[in-house]
């Protein structure tokens, strides 16, 4: 396929994005054997968890266990989403390499996930990021409800652009445009990132798509046709926001790898290595995965 890139990073998000939003308690040490797997399998960017409220996500409540019991790779950058000054500490303390802070583009659900407006969040978000590049941390901004809110319905792609230039203007490296409900399709993609570019340079940004809707590999396509080669995906499609009503999975690692791999695009991971990471946490889980990789490499017993 040509004018695409020819590499992607892939952001792996599912030990965070995918674990928050498990109904069943996991072990810690499941967690850590999942996140080491991930690691093994090639991934150089693991979101390993969350400094959060554990009133409010008590799924990543052990953020400092699980940190604590990895095996760090060479190589490899250990995340975590950190909401206040609070949970930097804690970040810190856990070692992580670098944190990600998460914005929304539509003002109620900022209220409903962080309890604060779009500004006042700017505000707890710049203080936080000051903090963590004074340390030298790196910091990643998720900008969520880009291509709709669930309480708000459409979400206009200037007030994506908008939200987004003072999420960069903070520091973060990168801007993760995300999917929050699964609700895009790929001719919103090129759209919103069309806006969004009038403001931030296209390498600083990287999109994140839930599948709620079967469309987040298409939406890639269109990510990849548009220029962006970050993406994040989480093993096995797990995943959701418990403050989204309606959120599933993300997309899934081994979707997304057998696309790119198909197409020739390298990523560095290796889709057995990420399938033995979802067929060890899937048992725990007590639900079937919903990527379709590995249900087909199930239903026809090849790998
Ligand atoms: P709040 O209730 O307004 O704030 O929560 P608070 O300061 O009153 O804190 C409440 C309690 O939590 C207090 O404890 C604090 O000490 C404690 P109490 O005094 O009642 O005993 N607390 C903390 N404890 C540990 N670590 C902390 C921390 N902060 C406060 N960091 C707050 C405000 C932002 C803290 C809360 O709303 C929160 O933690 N929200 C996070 C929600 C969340 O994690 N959502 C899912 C992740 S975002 C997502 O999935 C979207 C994404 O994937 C992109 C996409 O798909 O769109 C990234
Ligand atoms: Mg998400």
């Amino acid at each position: 396929m040509k004018d695409v890139p020819r590499r992607v990073q892939i952001v792996e998000v599912g030990p965070r994005d995918g674990l928050q939003n498990e109904a069943a308690r996991i072990p810690t040490a499941d967690k850590i054997a999942f996140v080491d797997r991930l690691a093994d399998a090639g991934h150089s960017i693991v979101e390993v968890s969350a400094f959060v409220s554990p009133k409010w996500v008590p799924q990543m409540a052990d953020a400092a266990e699980v940190f604590a019991g990895i095996t760090r790779k060479p190589g490899v950058r250990y995340t975590a989403l950190v909401p206040n000054l609070a949970g930097l500490t804690r970040a810190r303390d856990a070692r992580v390499d670098e944190i990600a802070i998460f914005a929304a583009a539509s003002e109620t659900f900022s209220q409903r996930n962080i309890n604060q407006s779009i500004d006042e969040s700017l505000a707890t978000y710049r203080a936080v990021t000051d903090a963590a590049r004074a340390e030298g941390l790196r910091v990643r901004g998720y900008l969520s409800t880009c291509f709709g809110c669930p309480f708000e319905g459409a979400v206009a792609p200037a007030k994506v652009a908008g939200v987004a230039a003072r999420l960069f203007d903070l520091g973060v490296y990168e801007v993760a445009l995300s999917d929050t409900i699964g609700i895009a399709h790929p001719g919103q993609v090129p759209e919103v990132i069309n806006a969004v570019t009038e403001r931030i340079p296209l390498a600083h940004i990287a999109l994140h798509f839930h599948d709620t809707r079967g469309t987040a590999l298409v939406n890639v396509l269109a990510g990849l046709q548009s220029g962006v080669a970050t993406f994040d995906a989480s093993a096995g499609g797990l995943g959701g926001c418990p403050y989204a009503p309606g959120a599933a999975g993300n997309l899934a690692t081994e979707d997304l790898l057998y696309m790119l791999d198909g197409l020739g695009i390298e990523t560095g991971v290796r889709l057995e290595g990420i399938m033995d990471a979802s067929r060890a946490i899937e048992p725990i889980l007590g639900h079937p995965l919903p990527s379709r990789v590995v249900q087909a490499a199930k239903a026809t017993k090849t790998k």
